[in-house]
């Protein structure tokens, strides 16, 4: 399969009424079967998954996302890491203002709450961190293969490897110590405040007969979906904003106005989406605007153009603009969390719940790209004027290799100002 070639088959839709339509209708499902023969780390998980088995796993782990579980992931695991990571890079620099890469900041501050979420047993070896982080490099170069074009062969074959290795270095150990926690709960219930409140433990306890592989191939997609991401809404927002303060002073300084920064980060995941969503039309569809898309036909929803389509967003709508109005029953991040059934289990995660948190404060759970965001713009993130960001080569999949930043504002108390 080459999937250019694919994608140029496909009905594409570009427009954000269609979309909406499209995303809900009974007439359509996820369009992967073709995907699964080639990528086989796709089979039986959550995003490939359609109907009633979709829905019954989806309601097995939404209780990862209630807000216990948010709070705990924030406070305890996510600020921690990202305090951690500061202040290393802090001590580090002899110099200011202190400068470092964005996206392996994000990353490592993030790695902490991936392996958190999916019960991945941690080592405290900076190697141990260091393969996670080669692992999180490859498991987005797996999920950028769907938008390459070209021969995309030996990037499938090093994904597969990668597939190999995180079972044996990572999966194997945290599976089988879960199982046996959960095999001894079984036999004795009264242990069972001992269970972590994890990916891992969860399907142990609720997927039937305890399907070893599709454990495997669940994490590795949360893994994905939460690291990638995430990390490129940071960069973006970041990026966004450093020009938005350009021409608006006046909300520099704004970090601490949760409903600024969590509408600056919608808006920059409105503009950076993933680049769409497949569908398969299994039924013919006949959509309000008048077109009609035969059964058996493959549709692309082109996020891109959906979320900046003028008719919803206005003239402007491929401008950043955090203080832009909505109409009833739009988004403010629009299709950047997908739609319907299978829109974004983890968006709590990122963003919170709540899309309009005018009375949002740090004690809660606000998300993590909001609460990344917001700690650097406190310290006075500026990109590097002499080293812009780069983005990577090839495909639709819209990624940074590298994101040189300064802290113009270092914390009061630390070490560059002892
Ligand atoms: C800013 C961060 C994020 C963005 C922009 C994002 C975006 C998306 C998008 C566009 C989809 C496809 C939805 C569709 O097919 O309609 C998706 C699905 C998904 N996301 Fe996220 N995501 C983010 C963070 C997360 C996090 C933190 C997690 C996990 C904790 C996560 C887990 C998933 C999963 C498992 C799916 C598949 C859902 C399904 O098919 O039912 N994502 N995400």
């Amino acid at each position: 399969m080459d999937p250019s070639r694919r994608l140029a088959n496909m009905v594409p839709v570009v427009s954000y009424e269609e979309a909406s339509e499209l995303v809900v209708s009974k007439h359509v499902r996820q369009a992967t079967d073709n995907e699964v023969e080639f990528m086989p780390w796709k089979k039986d998980i959550l995003s490939t998954l359609n109907g009633q088995v979709h829905t019954a796993r989806r309601r097995i782990e939404n209780p990862l996302f209630a807000r216990p579980n948010l709070l705990r992931f924030e406070h305890e695991v996510l600020d921690a890491s990202l305090e951690r990571q500061l202040r290393d890079l802090f001590a580090a620099s002899e110099r200011a203002p202190v400068s470092a890469d964005l996206i392996r900041l994000s990353q490592f501050t993030l790695l902490p709450l991936t392996a958190a979420f999916l019960g991945l047993d941690v080592e405290d070896e900076s190697a141990w961190w260091e393969s996670l982080g080669e692992f999180m490099r490859m498991s987005s170069i797996a999920s950028a293969l769907r938008w390459k074009e070209g021969d995309i062969e030996q990037e499938r074959q090093e994904c597969l490897n990668a597939v190999e290795e995180f079972d044996r270095r990572v999966f194997t150990v945290a599976y089988d110590r879960r199982l046996a926690l959960v095999e001894r709960i079984e036999r004795d219930a009264t242990a069972l405040d001992e269970l972590p409140n994890d990916l891992i433990t969860t399907l142990l306890l609720h997927l039937p007969e305890r399907p070893r592989d599709v454990i495997l191939r669940e994490v590795l997609l949360f893994f994905s979906a939460m690291t990638g991401t995430s990390t490129m809404a940071v960069a973006t927002a970041v990026h966004h904003l450093d020009e938005w303060f350009e021409k608006h002073s006046e909300d520099r300084g704004k970090h601490n106005d949760l409903e600024f920064v969590q509408r600056a980060v919608f808006e920059a995941i409105r503009l950076h989406p993933i680049p769409g969503l497949m569908k398969s039309a299994y039924q013919e569809v006949v959509l309000s605007t008048g077109r009609t898309i035969p059964a058996g036909r493959e549709i692309f929803i082109d996020l891109v153009a959906v979320n900046r389509d003028p008719g919803i967003f206005g003239a402007d709508a491929a401008e950043f603009n955090p203080r832009r109005e909505f109409a009833i029953g739009v988004r403010p991040y629009a299709f950047g969390f997908g739609g319907g059934a299978h829109k974004c289990i983890g968006r709590p995660l990122a963003t919170s719940h709540d899309e309009h948190s005018d009375d949002a404060h740090l004690d809660d759970a606000v998300g993590s790209v909001v609460r990344i965001v917001r700690r650097l713009l406190e310290l006075g993130v500026r990109l590097d004027p002499d080293d812009p960001p780069v983005l990577r080569p090839g495909g639709r999949q819209q990624r940074y290799s590298r994101f040189p930043i300064l802290f113009t504002a270092p914390p009061a108390n630390g070490p560059l100002s002892a």
